[in-house]
């Protein structure tokens, strides 16, 4: 192990934390990534130095010179993780060490420095230790972290940066889709594609979702909730929505899921529920599946379902699909049951109500 991973964190807890009973109102209907908790993770590095100076201290705004190089290049990356309330009252993490490889290997996309993956697991968990009253007790609720860093060297030249800053907040959040639709709907970007090979669409970095929103703007514009992807070189398969995976239930019961090409991300979520769906003796096809193929087989009824799957989307249907002059609906347009039985098998495991075979959950 790298000394850097056995840094110890200092704590210096917030003197006024957010009162309770306003916290409790925040925590009723907090809804995606609005409502924050009271303190955050910040651990530095520096060229020569190594990652030093480990503290969970109140969330506060960040001061950064105007010539960080994040402000101009974009040097930046991020995860996503939830720590859940048990059933008998106790807190876990899901999967949180593929979430730290993740993290290392965005940084090497992104030529930046590699944080220990020992460090990046206890700083979340410290994070959940100081903030252990602000999950939520809703249905479907959770406490969402953010592990993130940024290039935070001084300078305009173009090299990658020689000091970054790792910080981790954690927000208290519902569901990800607004009124929890039954199913979402999707626009297939026709203009825009999210990532070509070579390029940085496996890498966890802001940059890929900056690119894609003009595109997700256009699905708004359009009645649709969620943009979807095409490749960047045929312009023919499907890769991934605006923030998430997409499976597809043949009806045969066989699933079809877009390889990990290098151009898509490979979320844990994805993972899980492949391993899952085996687990069920169905069968998953890591394979392209094209768009043309895609309205065929909704019509013809060989697709029964589809879904979206993210650690903040978790599983959520795929009612319908447009395009410019097209529109077709998968199944009955609302949840179908491989995707409701999949969807309960993960929040089950992650929520401590089912067995976990897998070792997925790291009870804190
Ligand atoms: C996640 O599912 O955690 C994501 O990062 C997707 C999105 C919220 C950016």
């Amino acid at each position: 192990m790298a000394a850097d991973s056995n840094l110890s964190f200092a704590f210096d807890p917030h003197a006024d934390p957010v009162p309770v009973s306003e916290r409790d109102q925040l925590l009723a209907n907090p809804g995606f990534g609005r409502v924050f908790t009271d303190h955050m993770v910040t651990i530095r590095y520096a060229d020569g130095r190594g990652w030093h100076d480990a503290k969970v201290h109140p969330r506060v705004p960040l001061q950064i010179d105007p010539a960080c190089s994040v402000l101009h290049y974009a040097q930046e990356i991020f995860e996503g993780l939830k720590a859940y309330r048990l059933a008998d009252g106790g807190a876990a993490l899901f999967r949180p060490e593929a979430n730290a490889r993740r993290f290392r290997e965005s940084a090497e996309r992104l030529a930046m420095a590699q944080l220990p993956e020992e460090l990046f697991l206890e700083s979340c968990r410290q994070l959940v230790k100081a903030d252990r009253d602000w999950f939520p007790q809703i249905e479907g609720g959770s406490l969402y972290l953010r592990p993130f860093m940024i290039a935070s060297e001084v300078f305009l030249g173009v090299k990658p940066s020689s000091e970054y800053l790792y910080m981790v907040i954690a927000s208290a959040v519902g569901a990800y889709f607004k009124g929890g639709a039954p199913a979402v709907s999707l626009w297939v970007s026709q203009d825009f594609t999210r990532a070509a090979p070579g390029g940085t669409g496996a890498a966890k970095c802001g940059g890929n979702y900056a690119a894609s929103l003009l595109a997700q703007s256009e699905a708004i514009r359009n009645g649709c909730d969620q943009v979807v992807f095409l490749d960047a070189a045929e312009r023919r398969w499907i890769e991934e929505l605006g923030g998430m995976n997409v499976f597809f239930v043949m009806d045969d019961g066989s699933l079809v899921t877009p390889p990990l090409s290098g151009t898509i991300l490979p979320g844990i979520t994805r993972d899980s529920l492949i391993t899952l769906a085996r687990g069920m003796g169905l069968t998953v096809r890591e394979e392209r599946y094209g768009i043309d193929q895609w309205r065929a087989d909704a019509g013809s009824g060989r697709l029964r379902e589809a879904f979206a799957c993210g650690t903040a989307a978790v599983v959520t249907p795929i009612g319908t699909v447009r395009a410019p002059g097209v529109e077709f609906t998968i199944g009955n347009a609302g949840p179908g049951l491989v995707t409701e039985k999949l969807r309960s098998a993960l929040v089950d495991i992650q929520r401590g109500i089912a067995p976990d075979p897998h070792g997925w959950v790291e009870r804190l």
